[in-house]
C-alpha cells in the first residue's frame, strides 16, 4: 500500500520520476479542453474520495480534475458535513470509506489523524495539508521550479517568514533532492527540527538565520506564505514579528537577478509578500497553481504503482 502522508513516503528517485511524468503529461495534453480525459487513461474506473477539514482552492479542485483526466471519478466532502464531523472516529471513517473508494485525500489539522486514517484504510491515503506539511504542493513547487529551467541539486531557496508546514515539507524536499534552503523566520517560529535534522542528514544545507537579508542573498528561488496558517489565532504580535521578512522589491533585489518569486497561495499582499513582487516579473504563482494539478496526477499514479 502506497501512503503519501509526507515526500520521504516516496523518496528522492519517485518524486524525481513524477516530476518527469508531469512534464511529460502536461505537455500530452496541451491545449486540450480541462475535462478531457487523457488519452491512455491510466486510472479509468478509479474512485479518489476526498475528506476536508479545512477550506481548500486549489487541492480541492485540482485533486478532482486530476482523477478525472486520469479516467476516473471523485467525491468531495467537507467534515462538517460527515458523521465525522459530530464524533465518528478517523479508523471507522477510513474504514468506510475504503469500501467505497480506491484512494482517499484528506485535509486535516493534526498530522496524527492522517496517520490514523491511513493505518485503518485499505486503499491509499493522501495528504492534502495538514498542520505539520503539504507535501503536494511541494511536488508542484518543485515541477515549476524545474519547468522554469532550474535543476534541482545545489539550488539555494529563501523561505522568508513562518516555519509552517510549507516549509516543512520544502526542508523534507531539501534532503531528498539535494538542494539547500535558507529560513529567515523570527525567534520562535523556526520550522519543525526533525525535519530539519533529516534533511541535513541527507546532505542539504539548511540555514537558519534571523536576519532576512541573509537569507535571501543571492537565492535562487524565494519563498513566502501566509503568515497566520489555517487553524492559528491572527495574533498581532506575530504579524509585528512577521514584519521584516516581508518579501518587498528592495528584499527581491538581494536575490539573484534570475531569482523566482513562488507562494502556495492563498496570499495576503501587504503582508508577507507585497503587490510589486507577487504580480511582478519574477513571481510565478500562476504556474506553481496550475502544476498543482499536474502534480496531484503523479502523486495519484505512483500511488497505485504506475510510477
Ligand atoms: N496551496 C493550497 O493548498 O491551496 P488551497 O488551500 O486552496 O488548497
Ligand atoms: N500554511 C498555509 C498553507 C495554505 C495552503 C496553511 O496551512 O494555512
Amino acid at each position: 500500500m502506497r501512503h503519501f502522508l509526507n515526500l520521504s513516503d516516496a523518496g528522492g528517485n519517485a518524486i524525481a520520476a513524477m516530476i518527469n511524468d508531469a512534464i511529460d503529461r502536461k505537455a500530452a495534453r496541451h491545449g486540450w479542453p480541462r475535462g478531457k480525459v487523457d488519452a491512455d487513461a491510466p486510472l479509468a474506473g478509479h474512485m479518489l474520495a476526498m475528506v476536508f477539514e479545512k477550506n481548500s482552492t486549489r487541492t480541492r479542485v485540482s485533486f478532482d480534475m486530476a482523477i478525472r483526466q486520469l479516467g476516473g471519478t471523485s467525491v468531495v466532502l467537507n467534515s462538517t458535513s460527515m458523521q465525522l464531523g459530530r464524533g465518528e472516529s478517523v479508523a471507522d471513517t477510513a474504514r468506510v470509506l475504503s469500501g467505497y473508494a480506491d484512494a482517499i485525500m484528506s485535509r486535516t489539522d493534526e498530522h496524527a489523524k492522517i496517520e490514523e486514517l491511513a493505518a485503518h484504510a485499505a486503499v491509499p491515503v493522501i495528504n492534502g495539508l495538514t498542520d505539520l506539511s503539504h507535501p503536494c504542493q511541494i511536488v508542484a513547487d518543485l515541477l515549476t521550479i524545474v519547468e522554469h529551467g532550474k535543476a534541482l541539486p545545489g539550488l539555494e531557496v529563501a523561505w522568508l517568514g513562518d516555519g509552517n508546514n510549507v516549509l516543512n515539507s520544502i526542508v523534507e524536499a531539501a534532503g531528498l533532492m539535494k538542494f539547500n534552503v535558507r529560513i529567515g523566520c523570527p525567534e520562535g517560529y523556526d520550522p519543525d527540527m526533525r525535519f530539519v535534522d533529516a534533511a541535513r542528514a541527507g546532505g542539504a544545507n539548511i540555514t537558519l538565520t534571523r536576519d532576512p537579508v541573509k537569507a535571501v542573498q543571492d537565492a535562487d528561488v524565494v519563498v513566502a506564505d501566509t503568515w497566520i496558517s489555517m487553524g492559528q489565532d491572527h495574533a498581532e504580535a506575530k504579524l509585528q514579528a512577521m514584519m521584516p521578512y516581508q518579501v518587498n522589491e528592495a528584499m527581491m533585489g538581494h536575490a539573484k537577478d534570475d531569482a523566482l518569486f513562488m507562494h502556495c497561495l492563498p496570499a495576503h499582499r501587504g503582508e508577507e509578500v507585497t503587490e510589486a513582487v507577487i504580480d511582478g516579473p519574477q513571481s510565478v504563482i500562476w504556474d506553481e497553481a496550475e502544476n498543482r494539478l499536474h502534480a496531484q496526477k503523479s502523486i495519484l499514479r505512483w500511488c497505485f504503482g504506475q510510477i
